[in-house]
């Protein structure tokens, strides 16, 4: 909780129990943001639903209330408004011994939590062999955000990706190598696939097409489970090849993340059906090995199979996330494990932990959480597609918006008579393009379908990464004018806050620990975009009224100081989003 919040709760509590005795100690002050800035920053609700318990007209218990209360440091005088609703209103002198504080704290006043969490973060996650889609990039941009805000929030997030890497595809896959390209396996790096979904794609076509070439890969299945050596070194050479294009994405990204793929639990999977046996969950149907589940019927109302082994004796995508909740919870000691995929796998996990649950592997107090996303569309509002109707490249998706933002920042660097090198440009359209393409994914909230348009993405003008980076640079030009050097402003000059615009901002600035605190919680990073938003929208309205560098002291430097912690809050916040900001633009 925000120290504002906890100290008005404080109070109110303690108003209670003078106005009305000992027995409402406890009782919940029920203090919110205010519904209409007009009324004042925080309301308290409760006379509204003690009014029943003590039998009296809501508004006399608002007053009574409000005569007790003891909030002259905080706020100024409370006022009770309609049916009764308390209104606290911060004041000016308050704020700026808060910005005070903070504005001398390189974490801008956000303590790192008490008490930290092992936390896994499940994300991105792409397949080995098969081009990641869109669909992984949301994973990769909203779990990577995720991560960064609960590291800095100071819990310890080990970042996993749950590589699709193998499984019966594989089998495939391999015999088609041999195939096409033999001389891969003897000499080394002769692999150059090239483009893997091609390679995917003929692969798949031979399967479909040629018995023979079916009945191979079966075999080589059966190989690759044994672990044959010379399978294997096949199997090897198609994740390196895959992991080399994951990584350039990657890069481009700036993701760190750990692999730790499919294959790494095949060995514990008879492990999880031996013991899914002895907790006596296990079922023989038509001979497969199934959990039968809780609440889950197919359409003629029969209850529904989780199916653990496959009659012939494969494993598949359930029992790998069995092996692996068991393993995160029990090798890695894991305390809240997320899972950041698109809505269309909530029922797997769902199935996955009700096993897991039933099984007893998931202790009190561990939290399985999933973090569903929606569907990137084309501006056509269909599924997101190249014009030739094929799945888009990742790469050619960041490339497309950097040379955007290069034609972008060409026209405008013409248009305003400006010279810059070509490492200028060249390192502003990568920042710019980049940063548009993941702010426009971050930015809605997650669970919904969003349009893919890069004209919206890169604008100057809406919640947009370049309407953001922008009020970044501009408080880097006031110093640039002004040659200020913001770290020296003295934290002896007195903040005030006399403008409407100043007292916004200042208000604004201070909520940004619970911004932050609201998403650790519910996961959320658009919280975070529309928070940065507005403050870029408030900081740009104070600008536009009240001169910086042109005002008299102190209030220049109480300014600069605004402006200074607004930069400061943008860099912090963006840095949780995985956007870096520039200097000029
Ligand atoms: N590889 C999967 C996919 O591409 C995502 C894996 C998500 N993580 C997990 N533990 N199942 O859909």
């Amino acid at each position: 909780m925000n120290a504002t919040i906890a100290h008005l709760h404080d109070r109110l509590a303690q108003a209670l129990v003078a106005a009305f005795g000992r027995e409402w100690s406890g009782t919940d002050p029920m203090l919110v943001p205010a519904s209409n800035p007009k009324f004042g920053d925080y309301q308290s609700n409760v006379a509204l639903s003690l009014a029943k318990h003590l039998g009296q007209p809501p508004r006399a218990v608002a007053e009574a209330v409000v005569q007790h209360l003891d909030v002259a440091d905080l706020c100024e005088p409370p006022t009770v408004a309609g049916p009764g609703f308390i209104n606290l209103t911060l004041k000016p002198e308050y704020l700026a011994a808060q910005l005070q504080q903070i504005q001398t704290d390189e974490r801008l006043g956000i303590a790192p939590v008490k008490q930290p969490q092992r936390v896994i973060v499940d994300f991105s996650s792409p397949n080995i062999a098969k081009e990641m889609h869109v669909g992984h990039l949301r994973s990769t941009i909203i779990g990577d955000s995720i991560a960064r805000v609960l590291e800095f929030l100071g819990h310890d997030v080990l970042r996993l990706n749950h590589v699709g890497d193998w499984g019966t595809q594989f089998g495939m896959l391999i015999t088609y190598l041999r195939e096409a390209y033999p001389e891969a396996l003897v000499t080394a790096n002769a692999l150059a696939l090239g483009d893997l979904t091609t390679f995917y794609k003929q692969a798949k076509q031979r399967f479909d097409e040629d018995e023979a070439f079916r009945e191979a890969s079966r075999l080589e299945v059966v190989e690759l489970q044994s672990g044959n050596e010379d399978t294997l070194r096949a199997w090897n050479l198609l994740c390196e090849q895959s992991r080399i294009a994951f990584q350039e994405i990657y890069d481009l990204l700036d993701i760190r993340i750990t692999e730790r793929g499919e294959s790494f639990y095949n060995p514990l999977l008879p492990g999880v059906v031996e013991d899914l046996e002895k907790a006596g969950l296990l079922v023989e149907d038509q001979g497969a090995k199934c959990v039968f589940l809780e609440g889950y019927t197919n359409k003629d109302g029969e209850p529904l199979p989780l199916i653990v082994q496959k009659s012939d004796g494969g494993y598949n995508y359930a029992t790998t996330d069995l092996a692996a909740v068991r393993y995160r919870i029990q090798q890695d000691h894991a305390e809240r494990i997320i899972y950041v995929t698109d809505a269309g796998q909530a029922n797997h996990f769902a199935q996955v932990w009700q096993v897991a649950r039933r099984a007893g592997w998931i202790p009190d107090g561990v939290e399985l959480v999933h973090v569903p996303f929606g569907v990137v569309q084309g501006e056509d509002g269909k599924k997101f597609k190249t014009r030739s109707g094929d799945t888009v490249r990742l790469r050619d998706l960041l490339d497309e918006a950097v040379a955007r933002a290069r034609a972008d920042l060409e026209t405008r660097l013409q248009d305003e008579g400006r010279q810059e090198t070509d490492e200028f440009i060249a390192h502003v359209a990568q920042v710019v393009g980049i940063s548009a393409v993941k702010y426009a994914d971050l930015s809605q909230n997650r669970t919904s379908n969003y349009i893919f348009s890069y004209d919206k993405m890169l604008s100057l003008q809406g919640n947009t990464a370049p309407y953001l980076l922008y009020a970044y640079v501009r408080v880097q030009g006031i110093s640039r004018k002004g040659g200020i050097d913001f770290q020296q402003l003295g934290a002896e000059v007195p903040i005030q806050l006399q403008e409407e615009t100043e007292l916004t901002l200042a208000k604004h600035l201070l909520l940004f620990d619970e911004v932050l605190s609201a998403v650790a919680a519910d996961l959320l990073p658009n919280r975070l975009c529309q928070y940065l938003f507005e403050l870029s929208q408030k900081f740009n309205q104070f600008y536009d009224r009240c001169p910086i560098l042109q005002a008299e002291e102190p209030q220049r430097t109480s300014r600069l100081v605004l402006a200074d912690l607004t930069a400061r809050t943008l860099k912090q916040g963006l840095s949780l989003l995985g956007i870096a900001v520039l200097e000029r633009m």
